[in-house]
């Protein structure tokens, strides 16, 4: 099968690029990706050196519909997932705009390209930040839970599963949406909850921790969420939607105490700073549909996937730096100096 995976030099795309090239030895792909600050095609390095036919790299921004027509064409492309997104909460909070012209505009360019062409196989990556939040004693998220996202990010996410959705309903293109808890693992960009704390704990410096420090997620270790797209891919019923979890209900106070403590680091580096606005109280996870169609069941717990997490960064301090944008340095410099 060719594969067209868009924003594969991020942190789940370059997870599932490896995960699937690895399992499938008949299986080509297309890495498509913008290279945003949050793009890194040297992740994939070694598969370009490799230079075996199974994996080429393109640089386009899925909001070219001319480009994406294309790409389309030119590769043979017989199947879509499509990763490519701005994905972090605070950024779409300082700044909207680029994630409704990406995460709305671009999914639908995309998804509108893939139908021209005729591709039958499209996976569009969704998150359960589009249901909204829950309260403690609230049961889990279902895939018929009504949407009702908060933030910028969550919200042009939603816009897009509803534009999947509508293209299924109105035109039978046969598309899949994947809703996925907090992912964590390699190749996680440093603005994010975990990676974040292990490099200022790292360096000595206080985590900041957003109000009370209570919020809770789900999290699900990076190639279970690789495992549930490739189920989604190969097994998804057209027009279906599937969650994906990982049985990890923990707060965030929970999470940076533990990494504080695995890195031999004093408690007192954590700091209290103002919330972020709108900020989602719970994420929970029901995926018995995923379980009972797909055959989907995360493979790790929190605790050997957050060792392994910690040990790749440790492994990987110079990762760290080579990604470090002077884009990256401005937006923490501006994001938390407001939250002192
Ligand atoms: P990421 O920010 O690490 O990577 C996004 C990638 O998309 C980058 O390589 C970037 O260069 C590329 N990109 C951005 N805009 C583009 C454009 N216009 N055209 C082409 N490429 C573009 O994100 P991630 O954490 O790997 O998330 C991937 C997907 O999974 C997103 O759709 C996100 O909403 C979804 N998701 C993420 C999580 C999570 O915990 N990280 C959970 C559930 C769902
Ligand atoms: P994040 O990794 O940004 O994922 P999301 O907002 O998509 O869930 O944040 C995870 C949780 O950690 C969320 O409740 C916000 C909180 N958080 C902090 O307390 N401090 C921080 O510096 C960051 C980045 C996140």
């Amino acid at each position: 099968m060719k594969l067209l995976v868009t924003g594969g030099c991020g942190f789940i795309g370059t997870n599932f690029i490896y995960h699937m090239l690895a399992k499938y030895p008949d299986l080509s792909i297309v890495n498509l990706d913008k290279l945003t600050y949050a793009g890194n095609r040297a992740n994939l390095a070694p598969l370009e050196k490799k230079n075996d036919g199974r994996y080429s790299f393109v640089r386009a921004d899925i909001t070219d519909a001319e480009a994406m027509a294309r790409i389309l064409k030119q590769h043979a492309i017989e199947a879509v997932v499509n990763f490519a997104a701005e994905s972090h909460v605070d950024r779409s909070i300082s700044d909207p705009a680029p994630f409704i012209t990406t995460n709305v505009n671009g999914a639908q360019v995309l998804l509108h390209a893939a139908m021209e062409a005729g591709i039958q196989r499209y996976v569009h990556v969704s998150t359960d930040e589009v249901y909204g939040s829950l309260s403690q004693d609230d049961p889990a998220f279902r895939e018929d839970t009504p949407l009702a996202p908060n933030s910028p990010y969550s919200a042009s996410k939603a816009s897009a599963d509803l534009i999947v959705r509508s293209y299924y309903k109105t035109f039978g293109y046969p598309a899949v949406i994947t809703r996925c808890s907090n992912n964590y693992g390699p190749w996680q960009f440093p603005e994010k909850l975990i990676p974040l704390m292990f490099k200022l704990a790292s360096e000595d410096k206080p985590l900041p921790v957003y109000g009370d420090g209570l919020n809770v997620r789900d999290w699900i270790f990076v190639t279970d969420h690789c495992l549930g797209v490739e189920l989604a891919l190969l097994k998804g019923r057209p027009g279906g939607i599937y969650n994906f979890g990982g049985n990890a209900e923990k707060t965030n106070l929970d999470v940076v105490q533990t990494i504080l403590r695995a890195l031999g680091k004093p408690d007192d580096l954590l700091t209290f700073v103002s919330d972020r606005p709108g900020h989602d109280k719970r994420y929970a996870m029901d995926y018995t549909l995923a379980a009972d169609e797909l055959g989907f069941a995360p493979q790790y717990d929190f605790e050997t996937g957050l060792a392994e997490t910690l040990a790749w960064y440790q492994s990987h301090r110079d990762w760290i730096s080579s990604i470090e944008s002077g884009d990256y340095r401005q937006f923490m410099n501006d994001w938390y100096g407001e939250r002192k």
